[in-house]
């Protein structure tokens, strides 16, 4: 186990830049770090430059000279390889490094992330970097783990330069072998677009309307994916060269066109996240509508990260104001949001915090992201809440290593992900269901996961097992089918499982295109039902109801209308639960039922919104079940995270005003070390946890 997510306490942490600051500064830095409980600082990955000044000129005592001092002091280290910041000299020798936009034009020298995964020179001279900062830094006492350049595919999640328009040929070649395939998975002859030499095929190039072949954009980002995992890998695999056995591998943060699961399986122990809750604070950014999550959103991407690694960290998380010279103002977190957004992460299955930054810096881009001291360096409000955070965290041992519990989750694939972000009809439905599913999950107190259909499973034995944990899933828009998958989600069910899918489901291969088979084309089989006819809902139709049973609720975006397939050995259960209430397709299937063994298989013909995910959790039996210990008002999230100590409910209060919420049955509360029961004051950004 590594010395980080050690399963025995949950441990802070500070991202240093000993580059920024006199050396003078560092003793008193590291030993004001220990004196409000801060044990680990993450250094050097932007700091090329101070281990090679110049190609192949080596010199490592910078840090050579700072891990002295950590060693010394006992300070844990968790160091960066410094791929995301190219040295001025390289990316001026090598211009080929560079990144480019759509129409050529390079990024160049002056901000990060402007390189590129394919640049034959960038991965020698990655390889030599990182070759050196293991080979020497690896044995260093003091060092921990490692993490994987900065924040992979930040920035830009999209690449043009010359070197990946020749490395995407290559990929395509690779995975098609002849032109005759390409063009055929391409749909080609639309457009005339077909192919007759490899030379022709590039990445997507300026167009009108900058859209290119939609199937050549699914590969295209599934390319960006395979560059960066790559990239990421031949860096593990030179770490893992040098590092001491139980020294960990990491990245930071996690951003588009990446496939994480895989990444995870090929190269990292455990993902870490980057938490910046008050992105919901920026003056660009803020919704002032009161129902809007804004902060409360990140558990979103915190469970997005667990679906990663059950158990994780956070590189950085917010401890100041945001804001760059040029962008993301925000105000200073207020006295105890610091707080709130510690416990958030850790609620989720955080076991290491590490807070962005020590020293706000004095110059450069980022000098308004302040940290957790402000230039000068003298103690203040946020360094004091940091020393109660400590002194709050030691008392939360016992949660370490525990899980999430959810038993729900909403089933995801990077293929769909991918698709929806090019495909708008793929994409209107899917933000409409997510956003509702989230909203609702946590309004109800509804724990949800999510969880990926994938090849890469983490240590569980098969995916089987892993959807076995959970009473629900939903997929909301599998548009595209993977057919491998299938017989896994048939078993599930069989097994005693409810599956749930939405509007647009199963009609779409994995080459992103359209099936000639009756909708919902793939997945006729499982839901048993049939689309006849489909439409968006017409922007001059206010409300389409549904109704199912005693319950009416407004459809959204989209109508799938519903009958039932011919009947087969497969579907002679399938029946209609609701209806559409309005406009021509009134009296159709809005929602069918397929009984499969033990289980049931919905499709629901349209996107979700918060009306109608709230009726699908309760009558599928899901909703609140923490509900027999807990009444809790609905600005309060709960998380609960469990291990052979027990179950442990974190209650957080996002609001400035307090709260009151009953506890039903006698529990403990862990920070205040006192047992209480009936209702109870949650004071604003307050935060609760409760052994059950
Ligand atoms: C992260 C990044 C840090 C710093 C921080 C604040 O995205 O990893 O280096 O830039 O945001 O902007």
């Amino acid at each position: 186990m590594s010395k980080l997510l050690n399963g025995e306490a949950i441990t802070l942490g500070t991202c240093y830049y000993p580059e920024h600051w006199d050396e003078s500064l560092w003793r008193e830095d590291l030993e004001r770090m220990f004196s409000v409980g801060i044990t680990t600082v993450r250094i050097a990955e932007f700091a090329w430059s101070k281990v090679e000044e110049k190609e192949g000129q080596f010199n490592f005592d910078f840090f050579d000279k700072f891990l002295d001092l950590t060693d010394e002091l006992g300070m844990q280290v968790i160091m960066g390889t410094p791929t995301a910041t190219p040295p001025a000299w390289l990316t001026e020798k090598y211009p080929d490094v560079l990144n480019a936009k759509k129409d050529g034009t390079l990024f160049r020298h002056g901000l990060r992330r402007h390189y590129n995964y394919n640049s034959e020179n960038y991965k020698r001279l990655s390889k030599i970097i990182v070759e050196k900062f293991a080979e020497h830094y690896g044995k260093r006492k003091s060092v921990i783990g490692w993490q994987i350049d900065n924040e992979i595919n930040c920035e830009i999640a999209e690449f043009y330069s010359e070197s990946d328009d020749k490395a995407f040929n290559l990929f395509l070649q690779n995975k098609y072998k002849t032109l005759d395939a390409l063009n055929d998975a391409w749909g080609a002859v639309f457009w005339n677009q077909t192919y007759t030499e490899w030379s022709e095929v590039h990445i997507p190039r300026t167009t009108v309307h900058e859209n290119v072949n939609p199937h050549q954009t699914l590969d295209y980002y599934r390319f960006i994916s395979d560059s960066a995992c790559n990239f990421v890998k031949m860096q593990a695999d030179i770490i893992r060269k040098y590092k001491k056995e139980d020294d960990f591998i990491t990245t930071n943060g996690l951003f588009g066109h990446v496939d994480y699961q895989r990444m995870r399986d090929e190269s990292l122990d455990f993902i870490t996240y980057d938490s910046y809750p008050n992105f919901a604070y920026t003056f660009e950014g803020f919704d002032p509508n009161e129902s809007s999550l804004r902060d409360r959103k990140w558990s979103m991407n915190l469970s997005e990260t667990r679906a990663i690694s059950p158990v994780f960290g956070i590189m950085e998380q917010q401890s100041g104001a945001n804001g760059w010279n040029s962008r993301m103002a925000a105000p200073t977190p207020r006295p105890g949001q610091i707080t709130l957004w510690t416990m958030q992460s850790i609620a989720h299955g955080a076991d290491f915090i590490s807070y962005f930054r020590w020293r706000t810096a004095t110059f450069g881009t980022e000098m308004y992201w302040h940290g957790i001291l402000d230039y000068s360096g003298r103690d203040n409000r946020r360094l004091k809440e940091i020393r109660d955070i400590d002194s709050k965290v030691k008392k939360l041992s016992p949660v370490s290593n525990g899980r999430y519990v959810a038993k729900v989750a909403v089933l995801k694939d990077y293929d769909n992900i991918f698709d929806s972000e090019y495909d708008v009809w793929h994409r209107s439905v899917d933000e409409e269901s997510q956003k509702a599913i989230f909203a609702v999950s946590q309004k109800t107190h509804t724990p949800i996961d999510y969880l990926y259909l994938t090849d890469y499973l983490d240590g569980s034995d098969s995916l089987l097992e892993k959807l076995s944990q959970y009473d629900l899933l939903i997929y909301p828009h599998m548009t595209i089918v993977n057919e491998r998958f299938l017989p896994i989600l048939k078993k599930y069910v069989e097994n005693g499982g409810k599956l749930l899918f939405a509007c647009r489901s199963g009609y779409k291969d994995v080459t992103g295109k359209c099936t000639m088979e009756k909708l919902p084309g793939k997945l006729k089989a499982l839901t048993g039902c049939d689309i006849p006819e489909y439409t968006y809902i017409a922007p001059d139709m206010t409300d389409v109801n549904v109704k199912w049973g005693d319950d009416v609720f407004t459809a959204s975006v989209f109508v799938d209308q519903l009958s039932l397939d011919e009947k087969t050995k497969e579907n002679a259960d399938a029946q209609i639960l609701a209806t559409y209430e309005d406009d021509y397709y009134k009296g159709y299937g809005a929602l069918t039922l397929n009984k499969i063994g033990k289980g049931e298989v919905y499709y629901y013909g349209s996107a979700f919104n918060e009306e109608s995910v709230k009726v699908f959790f309760d009558k599928l039996g899901v909703s609140n079940p923490f509900g027999k210990y807990l009444d809790l008002p609905k600005e309060i999230e709960l998380a609960v995270r469990e291990n052979s100590n027990g179950r442990f409910a974190f209650i957080l209060n996002y609001e400035k005003e307090e709260k009151i919420f009953k506890v039903k049955e006698k529990a403990y509360n862990l920070i205040n070390e006192e047992s209480i029961s009936g209702d109870v004051i949650i004071p604003g950004y307050g935060v609760i946890v409760l052994k059950l």
